[in-house]
């Protein structure tokens, strides 16, 4: 058999950047993924697939609220759903070709089939043992579900159910106000679904700023979606084309029932390492089931290394890839880093919501002195032209030094936008240095520099 430096297993955002980077730094790479295709949930049945919906539903949004306005006048579009799933798989298609073919020109070979480590140094793919100096378990995540709430993937349905749908119902349930409910919520909603969340927290996107949850509900509030808050399910009976999804409000225990065709299951993520044989390896696990790693993602069990989903941090593809990259690095003799806290998030709704750094909140649990700079995308002549004008921008800056802690954005393109903030921060920049910054006019961008003049001498648009 083949002898490696490093066998990456999984194959998912970690997992093949791990690959091409440990290729790409000279080392005889493999990658064992047991799917029919390379990239994992995110490119298969999560973040490609539903930014490809988001963005046709959100065409049809445009097409049918502003349109006429701008003079475009016309019968608006009506959906061809399975022309929308063909274009959505079309899209994942050309994403996890894009991935085979990235390996082929790093000469990274595709061990095709689901990977046991049976010992250090060894992994098993179906009947064949391949070995390896360095083993990264990259394995990623799986949808938790609820005691009491069975996902048949039809009318209950976790992510992946949502993006495969026999047609789009007329009644959604969503089960948990987080990334994924309110991202494909909005989906439905835009199909003209009558989408009802129900979340146990008072709050939506939990450890999102406070003020960016409230403006966020209120705006998908406007969308047309409702919201069940403070309330807990605890079943869902499913029929064959329907369900009933029972819950308590906290404030007073009283029960209640909703009714809803489809049931979306969001209520986050748990690490997925099955079959893997961590056990009888001696990985050590915490109780939450993340594999334990040390600085250098190294497991308990020399020569193994955990990134990603399957460790502790934010389940996030773009953390996954990052510490992909520090493990080749680390593997190749390098110095691999990641710095945790500049890690942007982004919603990809309409608007878009996006952070990085300390929260509001945070900050004020610390104890710390700080500046907060906002500045609302209502004074922004770019976001006025293009019926974007509902969010802001808000900068969080030492108050003494100025020194940027965080940023909070809810608005268009909020997701690019949180980058130059983000690429400030990891130079340890001031709100000054961004104020002081030429930003292009007409730009969405302008608003952060508002946002950053707004920690000192303030805003000129507002
Ligand atoms: P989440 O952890 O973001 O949200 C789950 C929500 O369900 C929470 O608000 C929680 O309070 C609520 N919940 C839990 N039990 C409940 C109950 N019995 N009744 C009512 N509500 C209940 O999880 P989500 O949205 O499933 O996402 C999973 C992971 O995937 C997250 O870590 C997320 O960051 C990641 N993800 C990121 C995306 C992005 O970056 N754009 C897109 C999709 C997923």
């Amino acid at each position: 058999m083949a002898n490696y430096d490093v066998i990456v297993i999984g194959s998912g955002p970690g997992g093949y950047v791990c690959a091409i980077r440990c290729a790409q730094l000279g080392l005889k790479t493999a990658c064992v993924e047991g799917r029919e295709t390379l990239g994992g949930t995110c490119l298969n049945v999560g973040c490609i697939p539903s930014k490809a919906l988001l963005h046709a539903t959100h065409q049809l949004h445009e097409a049918e609220h502003n349109f006429a306005k701008m003079g475009l006048k016309g019968k608006s579009p009506s959906v061809d759903w399975k022309q929308m799933l063909s274009y959505k798989n079309e899209v994942v298609e050309g994403n996890t070709k894009g991935i085979e073919f990235l390996f082929k020109k790093n000469k990274i070979d595709w061990l095709k089939g689901w990977g046991e480590i049976p010992e250090a140094g060894k992994v098993k793919v179906g009947d064949e043992t391949h070995s390896a100096k360095n083993i990264v378990i990259a394995t990623g995540s799986e949808t938790s579900s609820l005691p009491g709430v069975e996902i048949d993937e039809k009318v209950v349905v976790s992510s992946t159910g949502a993006l495969e749908l026999s047609k789009v119902p007329k009644k959604m349930c969503v089960i948990g106000a987080g990334v994924i409910g309110l991202e494909l919520g909005s989906v439905y909603a835009r199909l003209g679904s009558e989408v009802t969340v129900i979340e146990y927290l008072d709050a939506v996107t939990p450890g999102m700023d406070a003020e960016v949850q409230k403006t966020f509900q209120r705006i998908l509030k406007k969308q047309g979606l409702t919201f069940i808050m403070g309330a807990a399910v605890q079943s869902v009976e499913a029929l064959k084309t329907k369900a009933k999804v029972n819950y308590k409000l906290r404030k007073d225990d009283s029960e209640a029932t909703l009714d809803a065709d489809t049931v979306l299951v969001a209520t986050g993520r748990k690490p997925y390492t099955d079959g893997l044989g961590l056990e009888k390896l001696g990985v050590e696990l915490s109780k939450r089931g993340q594999v334990q790693t040390d600085d250098h993602w190294q497991t308990s069990v020399k020569g193994v290394y955990a990134i990603g989903d399957a460790i502790d941090g934010p389940m996030l593809a773009h953390k996954a890839e990052d510490e992909g990259m520090a493990v080749a690095e680390v593997l190749a003799g390098k110095h691999g880093h990641v710095n945790y806290g500049v890690i942007p998030g982004v919603i990809y709704t309409h608007p878009e919501v996006a952070s990085v750094g300390q929260t509001e909140e945070e900050i004020k649990e610390e104890g710390r002195a700080y500046k907060a700079g906002k500045f609302m995308f209502m004074g922004n002549g770019r976001a006025k032209a293009n019926f974007a004008a509902d969010g802001f921008v808000k900068i969080l800056a030492d108050k003494e030094t100025d020194r940027i802690l965080g940023a909070h954005i809810i608005g268009p393109m909020a997701g690019d936008l949180i980058h130059e903030v983000c690429v400030a921060m990891e130079f340890g920049a001031s709100a000054q240095d961004l104020a002081l910054t030429c930003h292009a006019h007409p730009t969405y961008s302008e608003a952060v520099r508002e946002a950053a003049l707004a920690c000192g001498d303030g805003p000129i648009h507002s």
